[in-house]
């Protein structure tokens, strides 16, 4: 469908207000109701055939492939190669499975394939069995685009976004929390695991998790059982000891994946294996720094407000003292951009916060935004969306927020960000309170 004049008027003043961080801005675009649940047509498969077919990076130079399947003897190898159909490297991995009050999930395949090289097309089979997928591994070298949105769901909006994602050049796709909605009911992830594939069998999903993953029965099921199970990430590989908080590096960029339903105090294990990472990057190798978790820290939305308060007491001078660039979180049903902050206001050496839960889930957008627009604030808007962060060079990205436009996406917000690094935010004089926080 065509945007109509309001739409063009909008997108061509925030195209021109929105090259630098100089005005405030919410847009005024307001989203048409919230779209059901897609409908998963009952479609029995042969019980060895693959489903629900992921990938993940999987430290340097590897990729995690990640499959179900019901049967329970089935292998967990992938066999992979360069041109369709010619496998010359064969993977074993291991397998998992959960068991959910009355649901037990199929087999959980985890096989990390590698050393892979690098912006290159791998052709792949699961098991032995099924059709064969390939995947793109991301460039090595700058330019590397990331897409973001939080709070996915699987509702006809969510369907929108992903289409709209798939029609963009991307490398690597990040998901700040909040993925399936399956909420206790664990065929939902199933479905949910049916409807990315597509996607997350071509391209790395790098996740983490928001509170629709917890799914705790009090002394029946511990948090994160099902997330935990399905959605394997390289957090052995990054020295956690957990799957709810890792990092990795893709081209120049560090990105490190919070977890904002896990201890984060000084004395948690999260907070020790943050600073022992954060210390450890080395900005001539990562001149970018990036973090991603659930619960925003900057919101100025009526929703959820103030949930992120505790952990940015607690973090928010680590993540400032690395420098930090960009931040990216979900929860929030609604699109905002801050300018660059710290410590609660505008800063020219904090990072630049992103909420970004506008994925299309079924419990609809945040409509209501708090009157006054707090000056740290840039855009805000609650429709459905993605956003697509390029990174052009160690010091330039271009960063823009997609609008779901009555199913085209229309490009609503846009922004340069350079890194701190080059902005001279990262002095010499700051070192040793830099050293003394960050030491492990
Ligand atoms: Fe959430």
């Amino acid at each position: 469908m065509k945007p109509n004049l309001k739409t063009l008027v909008s997108v061509v003043s925030l195209a021109v207000v929105s090259v630098i961080n100089v005005t405030a801005t919410t847009g005024d675009y307001i989203r048409p109701a919230p779209r059901k649940n897609l409908q998963f047509p009952w479609s029995p498969k042969h019980s060895s055939h693959p489903q629900q077919v992921h990938i993940s990076l999987a430290g340097d130079k590897h990729m995690r492939v990640t499959w179900i399947t019901d049967d329970k003897s089935a292998p967990s190898v992938v066999n992979y190669g360069m041109s369709p159909g010619k496998y010359n490297s064969v993977a074993q991995g291991e397998s998992t499975s959960y068991s959910y009050l009355l649901y037990s999930s199929g087999k959980i395949h985890h096989t990390v394939i590698g050393p892979l090289e690098d912006d290159t097309i791998y052709y792949y089979q699961c098991g032995r069995e099924g059709p064969e997928f390939k995947f793109k591994t991301p460039p090595s070298q700058f330019p590397i685009t990331l897409a973001v949105a939080g709070d996915l769901g699987q509702t006809g909006w969510t369907k929108s976004t992903l289409d709209h994602i798939d029609q963009c050049i991307y490398d690597v796709y990040m998901l700040p929390g909040d993925l399936s909605y399956a909420d206790y009911i664990q065929s939902r992830w199933d479905t949910f695991g049916e409807l990315v594939q597509p996607l997350a069998s071509a391209r790395p999903w790098m996740v983490t998790q928001g509170n629709h993953e917890k799914e705790h029965i009090l002394l029946i099921k511990k948090s994160f059982a099902a997330y935990n199970a399905r959605w394997k990430m390289p957090y052995e590989e990054s020295g956690s000891s957990s799957n709810l908080y890792y990092s990795f590096d893709v081209a120049g960029a560090h990105i490190i994946m919070l977890g904002s339903y896990t201890d984060y105090d000084e004395f948690s294990d999260q907070y020790s294996w943050l600073k022992a990472d954060l210390a450890k990057v080395d900005r001539e190798k990562t001149p970018w720094l990036l973090a991603l978790f659930h619960v925003p820290w900057y919101n100025s939305n009526d929703a959820h407000q103030g949930e992120g308060d505790n952990m940015m007491a607690s973090m928010e001078p680590l993540l400032n003292a690395a420098g930090v660039d960009i931040v990216l979180a979900g929860h929030v049903h609604a699109y905002e951009r801050s300018q660059r902050v710290y410590n609660g206001r505008s800063d020219s050496c904090g990072a630049v916060h992103i909420t970004i839960g506008d994925g299309g889930n079924r419990e609809g957008l945040a409509h209501r935004f708090k009157d006054q627009q707090p000056e740290w604030s840039v855009f805000r808007e609650a429709s459905f969306g993605h956003g697509e962060l390029k990174i052009v060079n160690s010091t330039h990205a271009f960063w823009s927020w997609h609008r779901n436009d009555d199913d085209e996406p229309v490009r609503s917000d846009e922004v340069w960000i350079t890194t701190l690094r080059s902005s001279g935010c990262i002095l010499e004089e700051s070192r040793d309170l830099r050293k003394l926080l960050l030491q492990p």
